[in-house]
């Protein structure tokens, strides 16, 4: 869906300052968000998560849309002691959107 990939790529906006997306994307405070979607969590080489977050990922959890939504939401409270200082985003389409557009970089 076009229309809720360009608003996704508008949500992004607020993700910008720690992670990017697309050809040449390298890790900064977050890591690269390319095919994270679908992805066990913490599924980038080379990026140091949270304890919490890399022992998530070694269970076997991965990124769908429920655990996407529930981390988007409250950060803090998905991911026990994340490193994303980041509060959430308030409105469940600004998630599916945002989710849509990352679904655009596999
Ligand atoms: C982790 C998405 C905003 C810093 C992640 C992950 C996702 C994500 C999906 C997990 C990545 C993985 O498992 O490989 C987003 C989205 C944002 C956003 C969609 C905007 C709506 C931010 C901001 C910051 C940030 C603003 C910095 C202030 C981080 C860090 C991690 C992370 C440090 C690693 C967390 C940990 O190890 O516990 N983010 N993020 N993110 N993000 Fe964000």
């Amino acid at each position: 869906d076009m229309e809720l990939v360009a608003k996704g790529e508008k949500v992004f906006k607020k993700c910008k300052a720690c992670h990017q997306v697309g050809e040449g994307a390298k890790n900064k405070t977050g890591p690269v968000l390319n095919g994270v979607v679908g992805a066990k969590l913490g599924h980038i080489d080379g990026f140091k998560y949270s304890k919490t977050l890399a022992e998530m990922g070694e269970s076997g959890m991965v990124w769908d849309e429920a655990n996407m939504t529930a981390f988007l939401t409250k950060p803090k409270d998905f991911v026990n002691k994340t490193k994303m200082s980041f509060a959430g985003l308030k409105k469940e389409d600004d998630i599916r959107a945002v989710t849509e557009y990352l679904k655009s970089f596999p």
